[in-house]
């Protein structure tokens, strides 16, 4: 067996733990990132796109926000529409700040090549983790690999591996709470090789249901339909996909999105999802792994790198004065702004999907609220400040 020693152990090499090594090793703390898939893997999986503003500032202050300053699309506002017609938010007006389309693989790609130009340790297709001693001083992980069986004794262990990880998982029945909703529908996500029309994203809310209309780069479209939960994607065909896409996103004033060779499809299940505490003994949960919102409004990647933007300045408190005042209030202090993300999430979701079997009377309730979004100024507000993101 071999073993070795880190400071902070951290299981997951997504937006959440790449980051949180990162932040660590500009304060000199060491980590080992242990990641199950490959790097090509790690870098071609099309997530999100939306930073806040608060999220780009992270990274550029970090230093990895070179090629998302060259490359990434400033967004000033959004579209809203109903039935074809459209009614903008201004973000700008509104609160006087922006968004950024930056696709999170681009993200995750920066981060990885900045911690191999920085030497630090991360173990891609890492085999099989589990984390031991949470509750002692000297947690431990351990992993099967080929026959083989390593183990790293840590100070700390961050779970930064997502919803389906091992990390919550490890925590012991009684200790945590899990809040939950469902929603009755999914998204039916497209990458597209066509240039975008538009310069802002289009969210639509349309009798045969919602649609978004995104972009990754000046050559390459995202777009969604809301689907079925068990939506065959073998059903799609990409005739029917384009069809779906200007039915919804068609406008009034003739607009419709530009055709071009879908490049990737996929169905992505919707819910809400929180655990409090964020946190067992020496094991901090960070990103998906404690919560996960419905992606209207793309808050998942951002509120992963507010976890670890607090954990990180907890984990350097603690090594410059052995101070554990920042770790003790870690699961506070990120689910104050997790809440506040669930509940705008739950809220554009609402908002913009249709419902099976909903009575005509919310019906025309949804419609009204969308209404009023459109045309009071303050309703817009509470949007486009939520949207951007809130204070860190
Ligand atoms: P992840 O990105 O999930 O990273 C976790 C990492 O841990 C992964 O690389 C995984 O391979 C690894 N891992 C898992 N288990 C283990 C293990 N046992 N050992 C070692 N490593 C492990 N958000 C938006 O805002 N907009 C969107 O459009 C959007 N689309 C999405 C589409 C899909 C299909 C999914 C799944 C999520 C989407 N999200 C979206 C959410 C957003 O991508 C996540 O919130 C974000 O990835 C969270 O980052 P993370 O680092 O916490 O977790
Ligand atoms: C994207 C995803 C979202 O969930 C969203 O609200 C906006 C954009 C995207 O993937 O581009």
């Amino acid at each position: 067996m071999g073993r070795v020693s880190t400071q902070v152990g951290i299981v997951g090499g997504g937006p959440a733990g790449l980051m949180l090594s990162h932040l660590l090793h500009l304060h000199g703390i060491h980590s080992i990132v242990l990641e199950a898939r490959s790097r090509a893997y790690c870098e071609e999986r099309v997530r999100a796109g939306v930073l806040e503003h608060t999220s780009v500032v992270m990274l550029r202050d970090a230093g990895v926000g070179a090629r998302l300053d060259r490359e990434g699309m400033r967004h000033d506002g959004i579209d809203l529409g109903l039935n074809g017609v459209r009614h903008r938010i201004s973000f700008e007006e509104l609160t006087g700040e922006h968004v950024t389309v930056y696709g999170q693989q681009e993200v995750v790609k920066d981060l990885i090549e900045r911690r191999v130009q920085d030497g630090g340790e991360l173990r891609f297709e890492c085999g099989e983790v589990s984390l031991l001693d949470l509750a002692t001083d000297t947690p431990r992980i351990v992993i099967h690999k080929d026959g083989e069986v390593d183990e790293i004794c840590c100070d700390f262990i961050a779970g930064c591996d997502g919803f389906h990880g091992v990390a919550r998982h490890a925590i012991p029945g009684g200790v945590l709470t899990a809040y939950e909703r469902n929603y009755p529908f999914a998204w039916l996500g497209i990458l597209a090789a066509s240039a975008p029309t538009r310069d802002e994203l289009l969210y639509m809310h349309h009798e045969r249901g919602f649609a978004l209309y995104s972009m990754r780069s000046p050559k390459i479209t995202r777009l969604y339909l809301q689907c079925r939960p068990d939506e065959e994607i073998s059903e799609w065909s990409d005739d029917r996909i384009w069809s779906e896409l200007n039915t919804r996103l068609g406008c009034a004033d003739g607009w419709l999105p530009t055709r071009g060779r879908i490049l990737q499809k996929g169905v992505t299940g919707m819910r809400s999802f929180v655990v409090e505490p964020m946190q067992f003994g020496r094991l901090f949960l960070a990103g998906d792994a404690a919560h996960i919102v419905p992606p209207t409004g793309a808050k998942g990647m951002n509120l992963a790198l507010a976890d670890v933007y607090y954990l990180a300045q907890a984990f350097c408190l603690f090594y410059e004065g052995k101070d554990d005042v920042g770790l003790r209030s870690y699961s506070d202090t990120c689910l104050k702004r997790v809440w506040k993300a669930q509940r705008f999430s739950w809220w554009m979701t609402s908002l913009l999907h249709r419902f099976d079997g909903e009575s005509a009377f919310d019906y025309k309730r949804q419609i009204a609220e969308l209404e009023y979004v459109m045309t009071s100024r303050a309703a817009a507000a509470s949007l486009a400040e939520n949207y951007v993101g809130l204070p860190l």
